[in-house]
């Protein structure tokens, strides 16, 4: 025990120690913590469905039929009508033959690269991948080589020098879950060819938030499903729902079915989150006017951290970086906006490499433009007292 005490005082030292908050109301643009009430710019829940009442209905609809837990793995018992309707929806969402709910995104990173390439396999991964890819790499057979972030000429050479007898496998993340910027998925897609590599993209972030109907990074770049072998997403995030899930052919998915071990040794995801899942998927393809409020604030937050001496990398998410590099600076710069009515999170190594310690900003669709301007007068006040702007 010792050794833990130490080794987690040395975090408090260098500003990486991580604590726990508890929130006392759903995840909604304003959030209760620690009895006030603070503007949420930290969530994941990108089109405002946590606390839609549609998404409550279906679960409670789905309780109240189905009971609480699926009680066994999906092979076993855990099979419930709603499994499947849920899958057929991601299908059609991601216009791909088939898809398969695994009961996290990490977990069906894990089950892709552990089960779907071997030891005559090279996975080439972008470094600033998901921690999950890299944790799916390392629990894969494969071999793996990483190439710098979003470098195509990195790739390319990458996949031109590594002799493979096997597959090539390009991983990557659509949108950088910390950087906010987009895989350049056409340029992969096209190296994939000439190099007779398959392309496995998790669009985590991407799902429900990019493309004309939410498709994700394939489906805003207008690139054919075909073309990306392995489709990854959550269900946690724009979904406003739990689980993962892996679109792609029929083959692909009925392979998984038999041969991913998170998939076959885990119970089933519970009724009410798939009936949420199931629900927030139908007003993706029918709401498309949250997409574009999240996209007008996205640019509103973008250009006023800009006007007001931010430096603010370009990019489409709702994910706005803000950079400071030390880590305890960022935790300073977090404490100040919370004080400032702003709940945000000081993302510190290893989330990030070490000296890009980030406030991660967030958006979702039911933002109201006051707490847009509350955000921004928060990041103000934080970076001037701090002497980040002037
Ligand atoms: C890019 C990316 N992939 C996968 C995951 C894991 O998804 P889940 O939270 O559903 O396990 C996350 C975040 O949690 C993520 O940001």
């Amino acid at each position: 025990m010792k050794r833990l005490q130490d080794k987690l005082d040395q975090l408090k030292e260098a500003g990486l120690y991580r604590r726990l908050r508890s929130m006392s109301s759903a995840s909604g643009p304003r959030v209760q913590v620690d009895g006030r009430s603070l503007v949420m710019c930290a969530s994941n829940n990108y089109l405002g469905l946590v606390d839609d009442e549609r998404m409550r209905a279906a679960a409670v609809d789905a309780i109240a039929r189905y009971g609480t837990g699926a009680s066994g793995s999906r092979l076993i018992t855990g099979t419930t009508e709603l499994h499947l309707q849920l899958e057929s929806a991601l299908a059609e969402l991601k216009h791909t033959e088939a898809a398969l709910v695994f009961n996290t995104g990490y977990m069906a990173n894990l089950a892709a690269l552990s089960c779907l390439v071997g030891t005559e396999d090279v996975i080439f991964s972008d470094e600033l991948n998901h921690a999950s890819i890299i944790d799916g790499c390392r629990q894969s057979k494969a071999s793996v080589v990483v190439y710098r972030h979003n470098d195509m000429d990195d790739l390319r050479r990458k996949l031109e020098d590594t002799p493979v007898s096997g597959e090539r496998l390009i991983v990557t993340d659509g949108v950088f879950s910390m950087g906010g910027d987009l895989a350049n998925l056409p340029a992969i897609a096209d190296l994939a060819d000439s190099y007779g590599a398959c392309v496995m993209v998790d669009d985590a972030h991407a799902t429900g938030v990019l493309g004309e109907h939410g498709g994700g990074t394939a489906d805003y770049y207008g690139i054919p499903a075909e073309r990306i072998a392995v489709q990854v997403g959550t269900l946690s995030k724009a979904i406003g729902a739990e689980g993962g899930f892996i679109a792609g052919a029929r083959v692909l998915i009925d392979y998984l079915v038999n041969c991913a071990r998170p998939f076959v040794f885990s119970t089933a995801l519970s009724p009410p989150v798939l009936a949420a899942a199931l629900r927030a998927i139908e007003i993706i393809q029918t709401e498309g006017g949250r997409r574009h409020r999240l996209h007008a604030l996205t640019k509103q937050l973008r250009r006023g951290l800009v006007s007001e001496g931010f430096e603010v990398p370009p990019g489409e998410a709702p994910i706005i970086p803000v950079i400071l590099g030390d880590p305890l600076q960022t935790l300073k710069f977090c404490r100040r906006l919370e004080a400032g009515g702003v709940f945000a999170t000081a993302i510190r190594h290893p989330t990030v490499p070490s000296g890009t310690s980030r406030i991660r900003l967030t958006l979702m669709a039911t933002h109201s433009d006051e707490d847009l301007d509350q955000i921004i007068v928060a990041c103000k006040t934080a970076g001037r007292g701090l002497g980040v702007i002037s």
